[in-house]
């Protein structure tokens, strides 16, 4: 990312004058997919490549946002916001200022010019990673630094789910405000308690692969999965005391399971209670150091997720699959939301090129297009730099 030239576009666009820059990062999801909305844990990390913003306040009301990657530019009045179907990914900046004034800290008016380096749709959480970009400039421009990190998340997810409509789970703000330099987050998406762990794969790192397939329609399919888990949590709570899909052990769930009788919602909950169950061995096995063990729950993860949650795609399965097939591949599942996007795998760091060419090749026969391959540390959270 060359900072000094989108600086010297920023002034070109809105003239000379003083400018501070933040950077927000996206993430990955290790394992523990679709369960932060079913009370489960999760264990994402933030990484090197995510979203820059140069910015100055503009002393008044107006919040003007444009995007290097993006084509809508809008001018809106921070006493005035809506949602507006026309101006697209600005409505993520406007849903976070909307709801930090709401919760009684200060805002003002901003001139902001954005430029990500990661693909936008590939499921790494570009919105999140805007979302909390904004979130801290708010912070840092009008609130002297001082509102909770937490806060900022909180506020960051209501944004999306009350502002934009995706009614997504708190792991992608929380990954991506919370991150630290090779550490995996343990995060109980319930109680909001989180650990560190560190992010160290011995021999092995993680390949980023994108299908390059947009997500489309990913919105509504992935609301659709959360009324599922609602349906399955309103006939098992009937039959045990329990909060969320995840408060049962996978023991409890086969005992219970027959009272669900349509066989997708079944499989839904499925999903949820054995996914949550897997977070906790990868946990485990990567303060261990057990890599090999990490790569089959991976494995596990993903076929979950493409017969009983099924939110892969015939993308996602291929890519996966290609990567599965290479000797030196641990284990690989998609990452995110899935309905295209990103897959993530663990490989031995020497036969990394070959893992790249091998998939790429793969992955172009099978589906008639190529996919895109990334290799990023895991990193700090949401920052001005
Ligand atoms: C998206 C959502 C998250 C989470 C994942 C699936 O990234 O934003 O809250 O639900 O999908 O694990």
């Amino acid at each position: 990312m060359n900072i000094e030239k989108l600086k010297s576009e920023f002034l070109d666009l809105y003239g000379q004058g003083d400018t501070r820059i933040f950077f927000s990062p996206s993430r990955i999801n290790l394992i523990g997919e679709h369960i932060d909305y079913n009370g489960g844990k999760v264990l994402p990390g933030a990484i090197e490549i995510g979203t820059y913003a140069v910015v100055r306040a503009t002393g008044d009301n107006r919040l003007l946002l444009a995007s290097q990657n993006m084509e809508a530019r809008v001018e809106v009045d921070i006493l005035d916001l809506k949602h507006e179907e026309d101006h697209d990914w600005a409505n993520y900046p406007k849903g976070v200022v909307y709801f930090m004034k709401e919760a009684g800290y200060k805002v003002g008016g901003m001139e902001i010019l954005i430029e990500g380096n990661i693909p936008n749709g590939a499921g790494l959480s570009s919105s999140a990673s805007l979302e909390l970009l904004i979130a801290e400039m708010v912070n840092v421009l009008f609130n002297g630094g001082r509102i909770p990190r937490i806060e900022l998340v909180k506020l960051s997810q209501k944004a999306e789910n009350d502002f934009v409509g995706v009614k997504c789970g708190i792991m992608d703000q929380f990954a991506i405000g919370m991150g630290k330099k090779n550490k995996a987050i343990l995060l109980d998406t319930n109680t909001l308690d989180y650990e560190y762990i560190d992010m160290d794969l011995k021999d092995s790192i993680i390949v980023i692969m994108n299908t390059n397939k947009r997500r489309e329609l990913s919105d509504s399919k992935y609301n659709e999965r959360r009324e599922e888990c609602e349906v399955a949590l309103r006939i098992l709570r009937q039959h045990r005391d329990i909060q969320y899909l995840c408060d049962l052990s996978p023991e409890d769930f086969e005992e219970v399971k027959g009272y669900i009788k349509e066989e997708n919602i079944r499989s839904r909950a499925q999903h949820a209670v054995y996914e949550n169950h897997r977070v906790a061995e990868a946990s485990s096995a990567l303060k261990e150091g057990d890599i090999p063990k990490i790569g089959k729950l991976l494995i596990q993860s993903h076929s979950s997720l493409r017969d009983l949650y099924e939110v892969t795609g015939k993308e996602l399965d291929a890519m996966v699959a290609a990567a599965n097939a290479f000797p030196f591949c641990l284990g690989a599942r998609m990452t995110g939301a899935g309905f295209g996007g990103c897959a993530i795998a663990i490989v031995k760091k020497d036969k990394v090129e070959e893992f790249i060419q091998f998939v790429d090749r793969q992955y172009e026969d099978e589906i008639g297009y190529r996919g895109e391959f990334y290799i990023t540390g895991i990193g700090e959270g949401t920052r001005e730099i």
